[in-house]
């Protein structure tokens, strides 16, 4: 619930403002204040009266207006909100926040406040990609801009990648844990994912199929629930997930150490597909091809990250989720697995090539834990996390 929170809307001039009407009535129902401005490029995408009749206030356009600067200056109207929303923030919006330039009401209230500043980024994915926006996004991160988004999919535009604005719902659940509204506010959790990859020679390596997206999914949710997350991860196909520690990864020891200096946390979610084995001695020259044949390579085994810290006698944390990919018997082998790896649950699917899941966008699973095996419909990867994110919420707080 946001009753009595008041949120300063800053809507930018971009395709996904059509977006802001359905965020401010999401906002209301749930009891927030909405005070809403508009740039002059928004008013081409939505009206100011359609602005004003959902927030039910007056909808501010420019700075150089005198009966608004007469009612409310610009600084008090920076000033009165408990947080400020900019969706979408457009690439010409950050560009001006990022380099301090006041030169429309927005931008005005931007540089005059010192109420915290959340940002959905809606904009074409070249323009995403591009260097300056993301030297803007380094920027405004550095000097505590929070962000929700961009998702990744089509565009309006026609293009696909990162540069959707986020869905209303979940702009509403980052202003939620902006304002410390949250279920997992002021609790750290620690997420493993993707692969890892341990070398042969300087230039090959073992590697496995995971492209690391359920877990970027699950630390996505997690954050969205409040959460601080600190996210462990392989080489991964997908990006890593904004507004987070992210600790990058190769090898499964890398990976075992980057844990151990993670804890102590509330909840482990162990999503990675760690190699079991690396190559014992691996060569620190290129291996080259030899009359005398094939090379003999010899392993060692890994560190069971996740069976460690279940078995921690001190430090253990409170939630230990474990994943276990399987191709048959996935109730039987995953129940297994559970009582062998000491976790708390164990979130477990079918990976054989005909279910599509690896390396898919979908998953289907069967969550595994002291009162059974509980099997869940299949679904998207995003609403997988959102679903096991509510869930470690609930056993954290309950
Ligand atoms: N895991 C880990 N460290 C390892 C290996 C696995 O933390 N060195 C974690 C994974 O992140 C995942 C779970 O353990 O949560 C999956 O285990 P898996 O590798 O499938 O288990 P095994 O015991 O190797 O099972 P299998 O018999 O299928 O090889």
């Amino acid at each position: 619930m946001l009753a009595s929170k008041r949120i300063l809307l800053i809507i930018g001039g971009g395709i996904a403002a059509y977006k802001s009407l359905d965020l401010i009535r999401r906002l209301r129902e749930r009891g927030a204040a909405v005070t809403p401005v508009l740039t002059r490029a928004a008013e081409e995408f939505v009206t100011p009266l359609s602005v004003a009749a959902l927030t039910g206030e007056k909808a501010y356009r420019d700075l150089f207006d005198l009966t608004d600067e007469a009612e409310m200056g610009h600084i008090q109207l920076s000033r009165s909100a408990d947080l400020i929303v900019v969706a979408p923030a457009t690439a010409d919006l950050m560009g001006k926040m990022a380099t301090g330039l006041a030169n429309d009401l927005a931008s005005t209230l931007l540089m005059a406040t010192d109420t915290p500043v959340l940002c959905a980024p809606a904009m074409n994915v070249r323009m995403w990609d591009h260097p300056a926006t993301q030297r803007n996004l380094n920027q405004l991160q550095a000097d505590g801009v929070r962000f929700v988004g961009p998702n990744e999919g089509d565009m309006a535009c026609g293009e696909y990648g990162p540069g959707r604005m986020s869905e209303p719902l979940e702009i509403v659940a980052a202003i939620e844990v902006e304002l410390g509204q949250g279920p997992l506010s002021g609790r750290r959790v620690l997420v493993t994912s993707g692969p890892t990859h341990e070398p042969i020679d300087p230039v090959r390596y073992i590697a496995n199929r995971s492209s690391g997206a359920q877990g970027t999914a699950v630390a996505r949710a997690l954050a969205a629930l409040g959460a601080e997350v600190i996210f462990v991860t392989g080489p991964a196909d997908v990006p890593p997930p904004l507004g987070m520690q992210v600790v990058k990864v190769e090898t499964a020891q890398q990976m075992s150490d980057a844990v151990d200096a993670a804890l102590p946390v509330d909840a482990g979610v162990f999503a990675a597909a760690v190699a079991d084995w690396r190559v014992a001695r691996a060569s620190d020259k290129k291996l080259k091809k030899s009359r005398d044949g094939m090379p003999a390579l010899e392993f060692a085994e890994n560190p069971d990250i996740l069976k460690r810290v279940s078995h921690m006698e001190t430090g253990r944390p409170a939630l230990v989720v474990g994943f276990a990919a399987e191709t048959d018997n996935v109730v039987e082998h995953a129940t297994a697995k559970r009582g062998r790896k000491g976790c708390d649950w164990i979130v477990a699917n079918d990976v054989s090539p005909a279910t599509g899941i690896m390396g898919g966008s979908e998953n289907a699973v069967i969550l595994i834990s002291d009162s059974g095996a509980e099997e869940w419909p299949r679904m998207g990867k995003d609403a997988v996390a959102e679903r096991l994110a509510a869930r470690i919420a609930d056993a954290l707080t309950s």
